[in-house]
């Protein structure tokens, strides 16, 4: 099968390595030229650093190379079995592009799309065949981050999600199959990592170094500032304001002022060489000792926000518990699922952390999932 990768950005050309690695011949296209030579001359590079460290020989390099073809027109992926779109975050543009691309690829051909925050559905509602259409979606970077985020929407043909499920096994990745409602399983669940641990410095309970020392301290790879720092403090804010408007205001989801106030200085993150920390001189790593009482306050607040999130999304159908948990440690590194984290101190202490902190703030921010409320009065795992 041929496929498709439109878009030849960060997500595009990561998306089109692990298609070309995986055997298939990939078109590669986007409306600035440049892009896809830029894309090319980057996975060359790429390619030859694996070669070096004697990941791929010199001949698989050379031949995945060459299965990577830049197109300069639509019509050139006619013959193409299945195409990912990986172009800006636009509903309308997204919409514009997959209403052509269904004019040009045969009735079989699937549309995927690689969406963070916009809703399946309502891209495939531009196709009068909108059962093809599915969210496909990869982490940054595609070709490190095995989990890919299946997700049909409300029209897509019952048997897609499997297939494209199977697909991405095949492409040595880790899918999970998840409702089309907003932030899927990863971008929902992995919200109160940023927003809590925020609210816990605006309080003055701790300042950004200690907070990210004691999730480091309980495994994160990286702690909530410096990984908003890594990602960009503007796209981490457009994700949190667009999760919160797709809620409909769900004060869970709130975004804060301290993040907007970042973003409105230009404080972007490494990008900008300044967002919580300064990286003016090189990268500052903070390391400092944590008084464990406060390191323990500190996880055990964040940790029932995100055990609650993930709680929620299993109570409402979005992803199994399996995939939930999956979708954490496969897509952004958590040290453990979060149900199953859960489980170690059980529901009942979940529970009532989050019970004492919608006490102290009357908010319902704090509200429990009724899948926790549950699992404390029967005794239950959340799993
Ligand atoms: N960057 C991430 O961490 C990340 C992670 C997962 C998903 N996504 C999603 O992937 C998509 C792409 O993100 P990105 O970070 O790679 O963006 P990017 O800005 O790096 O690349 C987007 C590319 O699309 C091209 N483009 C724009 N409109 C086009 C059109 N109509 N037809 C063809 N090409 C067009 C642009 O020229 C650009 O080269 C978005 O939907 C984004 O939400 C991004």
């Amino acid at each position: 099968m041929k496929v498709a990768v439109i878009g030849a950005g960060t997500m595009g050309s990561g998306i089109a390595q692990v298609a070309a690695q995986a055997g298939h011949t990939t078109y590669l296209f986007d409306t600035r030229k440049e892009a896809v030579d830029k894309a090319v001359a980057g996975l060359t590079k790429t390619f030859d650093r694996l070669v070096e460290k004697g990941k791929l020989s010199a001949e698989e390099a050379k031949a995945t190379l060459a299965r990577i073809v830049p197109a300069t027109d639509l019509k050139e992926l006619a013959g193409c079995g299945l195409v990912i779109e990986a172009i800006i975050e636009d509903l309308g543009v997204k919409k514009r592009l997959v209403a052509e691309l269904e004019t040009i690829l045969p009735h079989e051909a699937v549309l995927a799309t690689n969406t963070s925050s916009l809703s399946v559905t309502a891209i495939a509602g531009a196709c009068a065949t909108p059962e093809r259409v599915i969210g496909l979606h990869f982490f940054n970077p595609a070709p490190l981050l095995p989990l890919v985020e299946v997700v049909p929407g409300l029209a897509t043909d019952g048997t897609l999600a499997t297939r494209m499920a199977t697909l991405m096994q095949a492409w040595g990745k880790a899918p999970v199959v998840c409702k089309d409602t907003p932030g899927f399983i990863v971008n929902r669940v992995a919200r109160p990592f940023y927003g809590e641990a925020i609210r816990i410095f605006e309080e003055g309970i701790a300042d950004m170094p200690t907070i990210d020392a004691a999730m480091k301290g309980v495994g994160f790879r990286m702690g909530p500032f410096e990984l908003m720092d890594l990602i960009g403090n503007d796209i981490n804010f457009t994700v949190t304001r667009t999760v919160w408007e797709a809620f409909f205001y769900d004060p869970r989801y709130k975004p804060s002022f301290t993040q907007q106030r970042q973003v409105e200085s230009g404080r972007l993150g490494r990008k900008s060489g300044r967002g919580y920390y300064s990286y003016v001189d090189g990268a500052s790593e903070p390391v400092i000792p944590v008084d464990p009482a406060l390191a323990a306050a500190i996880v055990e607040r964040i940790l029932a926000m995100l055990i609650n999130e993930a709680a929620d999304a299993l109570f409402w159908q979005v992803a199994s518990a399996a995939d939930i948990d999956r979708a954490m440690t496969k897509g952004v590194n958590y040290p453990k699922g979060l149900l199953a984290w859960a489980d170690e101190l059980g529901a009942k202490h979940w529970l009532n952390v989050l019970l004492v902190l919608q006490a102290r703030y009357g908010e319902d921010r704090y509200r429990p999932s009724p899948l926790l409320l549950e699992a404390t009065l029967k005794g239950n795992s959340l799993r």
